[in-house]
């Protein structure tokens, strides 16, 4: 275990583990990182995508939040697999997933009519729902954060359907440029919630 200088203690080990298709969740996941860090734990930020799949044994860490985007209603496949595999010890351990989406950000969107925000929130629901039921883990924490339209990411046919989606959820539809929905401030009180819970393991 790694060293905490500011405490004079020894720090706990948490996993930031994520999996993004566009970036936005790398983002999350970071800055979730540094909200950790921030309260006194060491933390390693991996990539759950990434090939060769980097080597992680969870019996190193005293916590993992798991963080990964929704792509036509699925989250990302590494993410599930790597859920898949390691289930049991995500089960022993302080444990949360984070559900990165566009339909978060219609369903906060206070700007919006409640029949479209509550759309989003059952799809926002769904897709969790389906997570839980592809992986047989049932996370005792989950957040639904709003994620990006990255525009000038996309190629011409994802951007064409990227911008009718946006339409139908009352979200930017200029493609010149990149739409950022994500909270900070909701992502950074999910790191102040899920840092005690690592905190008080043992003590
Ligand atoms: C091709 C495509 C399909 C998407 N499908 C959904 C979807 O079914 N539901 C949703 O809420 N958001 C959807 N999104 C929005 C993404 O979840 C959002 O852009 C998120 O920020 C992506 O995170 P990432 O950059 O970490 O991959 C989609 C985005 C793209 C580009």
């Amino acid at each position: 275990m790694d060293a905490d200088p500011a405490a004079g203690a020894i720090a706990k080990k948490v996993a930031v583990m994520y999996a993004t298709r566009e970036g936005q969740t790398r983002r999350i996941a970071e800055r979730l990182a540094t909200q950790l860090r921030g309260r006194g734990l060491t933390v390693d930020v991996l990539d759950v995508g990434s090939r060769p799949a980097p080597p992680c044994d969870l019996a190193r860490y005293s916590g993992a939040l798991l963080a990964a985007s929704v792509h036509i209603g699925k989250h990302e496949k590494s993410m599930i697999d790597f859920v898949k595999a390691h289930r049991a010890e995500l089960e022993r351990m302080p444990s949360a997933f984070v559900s990165v989406s566009l339909a978060k950000a219609s369903a906060d969107n206070a700007g919006s009519t409640p029949e479209r925000r509550e759309g989003a929130a059952s799809h926002v629901a769904e897709t969790i729902t389906r997570f839980v039921r592809e992986t047989g883990w049932s996370p005792k924490r989950v957040h639904a954060v709003a994620g990006a339209l990255l525009y000038r990411q996309y190629g011409v046919l994802v951007r064409v359907m990227m911008r009718f989606i946006a339409t139908r959820a009352g979200a930017a539809t200029d493609t010149s440029r990149d739409h950022e929905y994500t909270d900070w401030q909701a992502v950074d009180r999910i790191g102040d919630e899920f840092a005690p819970l690592v905190r008080s393991i043992g003590t």
